[in-house]
This record gives structure tokens, sequence and C-alpha cells, in this order.
């Protein structure tokens, strides 16, 4: 509580031009706690250390007098520009008969993740950095990469996280991605929910029907016909430049439950399809009775995983089993995952066709009915931990 007391801030709020600065230790609020009269500024000093000068300078001055009114000037001009102009900045080591250099910096020093904070300030003896303080964002909270957003006009602040979701970024959530698509059905229709619902579309062709079941406690999809479920990638920055290298840098994963109806007795039909063509893209390619083949047809490479379902589930056209694919951009390799097994991919050529929407549905006879639900896609290698959590997230079919 006295933390947050000291730790009071101020910029220019209502245009008020701050006259004064101070550091973390000594800021007052000025006026009641209410109001917006606060004139301060409070900064942070790091003695010893100069902040990475490639970052944009908004302003460059000389101070001179004691070393306590350069510091003085140098944080009293980063108020006055204000928060949209200053927000840390680097003062010279002090030299008796010669004025320092006091350089001022848009930048935010909260605005990485924790990784990048050695590269940020650089150990210089003499040199004297400060920075904007902010209680939340102080000391880098956000885990696993987020970025902390300081408001400092109410001292709180706020984590981004990629990939992981809560305060702190603590809990591990792949679907917690800005591109992330998640299709759960649950409130009766094809729509995305999923938190980049504006990049990829539902396209109004999924000819799928939304119905209840007691296995998943959900509405779910079933498919019969074609374009089941047609996902609109024309924004997608990852797939739509999904040949060489597959556009996505990142990596992509698709999952999704499945149900089969039942088994077919050979030929083929198609769970999932990107692209124009038949088979061209991600296909799921039912040939027996016992698996269900995963193909993931790139440019010219056919990669292909055998989902050995009689093994793992000898009832599988009546169990709910996840699936998922991950592209792996580091090693260049797919993977398959079938509930909690990795299953192995084979790789062979085939003839390049154009990319397209992503379709879920089946190209063959009605015979090969399925229920889907939960179908996710985020545009990142997914390790085995990350496929488990987003099984778990989406295990209870109403989420
Ligand atoms: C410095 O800050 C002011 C106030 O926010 C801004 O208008 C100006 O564009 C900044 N200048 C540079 C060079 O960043």
């Amino acid at each position: 509580m006295v933390r947050k007391i000291f730790a009071v801030l101020a910029l220019l709020v209502h245009q008020t031009i701050a006259a004064e600065t101070c550091f973390r230790s000594n800021c007052k609020k000025e006026g009641s706690s209410d109001s917006l009269t606060i004139n301060h500024a409070s900064f942070t000093q790091v003695p010893d250390q100069k902040i990475d000068p490639a970052w944009p300078i908004n302003e460059t001055l000389q101070v001179s007098g004691t070393q306590e009114e350069r510091i003085r000037a140098c944080t009293e001009r980063c108020t006055k520009i204000g928060i949209h102009g200053c927000r840390s900045g680097n003062l010279s080591p002090y030299q008796e008969n010669a004025p320092s250099t006091c350089d001022l910096f848009t930048y935010g020093i909260y605005a990485h993740s924790i990784h990048l904070v050695p590269l940020l300030r650089i150990v210089s003896t003499g040199w004297t950095s400060f920075h904007l303080f902010n209680s939340f964002c102080e000391g880098y909270p956000c885990q696993n990469g987020g970025i902390c957003y300081p408001h400092f006009l109410t001292d709180e602040g706020y984590c981004k996280c990629t990939g992981y979701s809560g305060t702190l970024c603590q809990t591990l959530d792949p679907l917690h991605h800005e591109e992330a698509g998640h299709w759960t059905f649950d409130d009766y229709t094809l729509s995305n929910t999923g938190i980049g619902a504006n990049t990829l579309a539902t396209s109004e062709s999924g000819d799928g029907i939304v119905l209840e079941t007691l296995e998943r406690d959900s509405p779910v999809l079933q498919c019969q016909t074609t374009n089941c479920l047609t996902i609109d990638n024309t924004n997608m920055p990852c797939l739509k430049d999904y040949t060489s290298p597959y556009g996505c840098t990142t990596g992509v994963t698709f999952g999704f439950w499945l149900r089969p109806l039942w088994k077919t007795t050979g030929g083929s039909f198609n769970y999932l399809i990107q692209g124009k063509a038949t088979k061209q893209g991600l296909t799921f390619n039912s040939v027996t009775n016992s698996d269900i083949r995963l193909h993931i047809e790139t440019s010219s490479t056919r990669h292909m995983c055998t989902l050995p379902f009689a093994t793992y589930k000898p009832n599988w056209f009546k169990e709910w089993t996840f699936i998922a694919v991950t592209w792996d951009p580091t090693n260049r390799k797919w993977e398959c995952i079938m509930d909690n097994h990795i299953i192995q991919i084979t790789s062979s050529s085939v003839t390049s066709s154009s990319n397209g929407p992503i379709v879920f549905g089946n190209q063959g006879s009605d015979e090969t009915k399925f229920l889907m639900d939960d179908v996710v896609y985020y545009p990142m290698y997914s390790t085995p931990e990350m496929i488990s959590a987003v099984m778990d997230l989406t295990k209870s079919g109403r989420n």
C-alpha cells in the first residue's frame, strides 16, 4: 500500500504541465487522490546503466549544474514532453566543467518480454538511466513472453499474452492467440468464437447441421455433405501463403474432436481439406475400417499419418477422439496427434495444386457421416504439452 502511494505518477494529466519531477521514493500526489491535479511524474533511476540508444530518441539536451540538478533537468524535460513522447532517458557521466547529455526516449521500457530485458540496458559506468515507473509493470511480472501494458494514470496495468492466459500469462492456453480460431457450435451456429474471429471467418456455404449430443453435453456439428464447415482463410496471415515454405513461420496447428458415425469398408472420404483441389492441403482420408489416414499436402509433397483407431479405440466410431496436426517449422516436419499419441508421418510426392479455403466435410457418399466439435486453429507449432492443454480446454464439450 505504502509502495502504491509513493508510486503515484502522473503525466500531463489533463494537460497539466508538470513543473517538477521526483523519484519513486519521494513522489507525492498533489491535491486529493481522486482529482486529476497530480503534476509529478515518478521515475525509477538506474545508476551505471544505459538504455540501448537504438530506441527512438525524442530529444537530446545538454544539462549542467550538480549531478542532482542534471538528473532533475533531464527528468523534468521528459515529464514536460509527456507520456507519448518520453518514457525513459539516459544521462551521460558527470564531468566537472562540462555539461552532460540527456537523451530522452519515446520508448516504453516495459513493452517487452522479460527475455529482452538484459538487452535493453547496458552496463555503463557513470551513466544514469531512468524510466517512468508503473507499479504493475515494474519487475516485468508477465510470464511466458507476455508483454506488460502500463496505465500510468491509475498506476495499474495488464499483461498481453500469446499462447497463455491469466492475469500474468501463467496458464498454458494456445488458443489465446490473436489469430486463433475456435468453432464450438455451442451457440447453435457455425460461428468462430476464437480471439482471431475477425481474421478467420466461417463461410456461409457451410451446410453442416448443428445438433445437441448427450456425449459432448453441448451442440456439435454433424457433417454429411460437401462443405460441412468452410473456413474462409482469405485474411489468414499464416495460411494464405501456405506453400513455400508454408507461410506459417511459427508453425501451425489444427485440431478437432471427431466422432465417425460408422465405419467404412474401403474407398475414401475427406474430413478436412484445405485447397481447391480434392486432397490438396489437409485431408483426412478413411481408407480401411481400422484406421483413418490423414494427408497433409503442400506444394509437391504429401505427408501422411495413419491414425490407428483399431489399436487405440476399437469402438472408434462410437467415441470422440481428439485429433491434431501441427507443423514444426524448426525441424520442418508435420506431426499428427490422436488423443495423447504422437503418430509418425511418412512423406511422398504429389502433384501440386492451388490453395483455397479450409473445408471440413466429406467428398464421398453419405455413408461417411461424422460429428465434429471444437475445431481449433492457431498459427503456432504445438508441443505435446500444448496439444494436451488444448485437449483439456475443449474436453468438456461446452467451453
Ligand atoms: C516527441 O514527443 C512529442 C510529444 O509527444 C511528439 O509530438 C514528437 O513527435 C516527438 N518527437 C520525436 C522525434 O519522437
